[in-house]
């Protein structure tokens, strides 16, 4: 239950992306493919791969890391870990050590998935733990290395994906700036965007024989995925706008996930929004997966274009299916 007078604040941000990228026409040696087509298809130019030495933990703790200096905390401050990622360094959680490494000893730490939506989803829940009074300070991480996990030689899917880390602070606050949201699924629709575990039989008695497998690159039906996004995406940034009592007009800033500039320019059409209030940076980066929303946030603000008390929009979607918008206003 919402305790009366608390509520959430986000007050910092912070970001890593890995050193090396590997542009459009780069890629064109690995696959069949060219800049032109990448571009008038997705918008993207480039995208940052993680090096082996660049784990999901070292990026998600950079970015950890600036967010909490950013909100004037000491990692020690932070009551909860939240790392929302679809690629852990190990499956039993990173979470953990993330905490270790940038020595938020107080803190609880654990993962959270759901895909592209994992950052919008981990700030509806995060949010939930200060509502009711039981954490202060908590640190949201969107983190992902897709690079592991794209199959490099399939034109379809290499093109679109990178690696990187966004974070932010929400802490307790007299006044709460999360205004509104709205978080869906659709299993039914789950094949469209799959990162499956393939069981391969193994017998251990004769009675028993387990599934002893593992994972196979991601595979998307890009067609289905797209139409998904531009359907379902407006629908929930609509609903979570009107649980907010606000519009589109109110909206300062749209931080979508940065999927694809089609995609978002379709969705800032059916909204009505100016493509100047549509913030994106997936030119650099490509997908990037629960790190996209954060990564950008975390860009526009140190180049002080969001500022305190202005109201934004998250909306992020992908596999699950699943998909949700925020809506919530900078700063304290
Ligand atoms: N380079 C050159 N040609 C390519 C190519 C590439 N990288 N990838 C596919 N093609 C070819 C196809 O083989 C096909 O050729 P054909 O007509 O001879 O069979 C043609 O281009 C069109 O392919 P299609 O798959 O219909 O392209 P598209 O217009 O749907 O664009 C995506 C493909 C992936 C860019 C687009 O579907 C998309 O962005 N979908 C959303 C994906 C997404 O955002 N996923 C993550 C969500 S979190």
């Amino acid at each position: 239950m919402k305790q009366p007078g608390v509520g959430v604040a986000i007050t910092g941000s912070g970001s890593a992306a890995p050193a090396a990228a590997l542009d459009n026409h780069q890629l064109g040696q690995i696959v069949e493919t060219s800049d032109e087509w990448i571009a008038s298809r997705t918008g993207i130019r480039q995208r940052r791969l993680a090096a082996p030495s660049e784990t999901l933990t070292t990026l998600a703790a950079e970015a950890a890391q600036a967010a909490i200096a950013m909100a004037g905390l000491a990692p020690t401050d932070i009551d909860l870990i939240l790392l929302a990622t679809s690629t852990p360094d190990d499956l039993f959680g990173t979470a953990c050590r993330v905490q270790a490494e940038i020595g938020a000893t107080r803190a609880v730490a654990f993962d959270l998935t759901a895909a592209c939506s994992g950052f919008v989803f981990g700030l509806v829940t995060a949010a939930q733990y200060i509502h009711t009074g039981v954490y202060q300070n908590i640190v949201l991480i969107g983190a992902d290395v897709l690079s592991r996990w794209v199959d490099w030689s399939d034109r379809r899917t290499c093109i679109l994906f990178g690696d990187g880390a966004g974070a932010v602070v929400l802490q307790a606050n007299d006044c709460d700036r999360l205004l509104g949201f709205e978080l869906r699924s659709d299993g039914t629709q789950n094949h469209y965007l799959n990162l499956n575990y393939e069981p391969t039989e193994k017998s251990l008695v004769d009675t028993v024989t387990i599934g002893c497998g593992t994972f196979n690159p991601i595979t998307m039906n890009g067609q289905e995925v797209y139409r998904f996004a531009v359907r379902r995406v407006p629908e929930v940034i609509e609903k979570a706008l009107f649980r907010a009592n606000l519009t589109t007009n109110d909206v300062d800033w749209l931080l979508l996930h940065q999927a694809n500039q089609r995609i978002l320019d379709a969705v800032g059409d059916r909204l009505k929004i100016p493509p100047e209030k549509i913030v994106s940076n997936l030119a650099k980066y490509g997908n990037t997966s629960a790190a996209s929303i954060p990564l950008v946030l975390d860009e526009e603000v140190r180049r002080g274009n969001i500022q305190p008390g202005e109201t934004l929009v998250a909306s992020g979607f992908g596999a699950g299916l699943t998909w949700g918008a925020a809506v919530f206003q900078w700063g304290r």
